[in-house]
């Protein structure tokens, strides 16, 4: 069988709400705070930087139900659910989890806000 084209190892998820000035609701994406809006960029720019943007795809997303906990961002496989994003943590997370297989747990959203998924066989109508 011919080999394909691979799969990406891993897919990055970056929430990239953001909301108006004066909405009560948190967004990832603050008008007011300019690094919120330039970790996508970074995030992909630091991917291509180490050369392994054509193995890991960022995503920008719509909001991931976290907006508390932002700046987040999602990585595939794994359902690991990174919270408070900076650009150092980008960095950290791409050479410790992506790189270095070993997820960065002191920016893993708390237990009590990633609890277990309840299974759609169970709820399904
Ligand atoms: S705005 Fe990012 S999780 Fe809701």
């Amino acid at each position: 069988m011919m080999p394909g084209i691979p799969q990406p190892a891993f897919y990055m998820f970056k929430c990239q709400q953001s909301a108006p000035p004066g909405m009560p609701k948190p967004s990832c994406v603050k008008q007011n705070d300019p690094e919120s809006q330039q970790l996508f960029q970074h995030l992909a720019q630091t991917l291509m930087q180490k050369g392994i943007i054509a193995t890991v795809q960022p995503i920008q997303t719509g909001c991931l139900n976290r907006c508390q906990q932002g700046p987040v961002m999602l990585v595939e496989p794994g359902h690991t659910m990174y919270v408070g994003l900076t650009k150092e943590k980008i960095e950290r997370i791409i050479d410790e989890h992506i790189i270095g297989g070993n997820v960065v747990s002191e920016y893993v959203i708390d237990e009590a806000m990633w609890g277990e998924p309840i299974s759609p066989a169970a709820v399904a109508r």
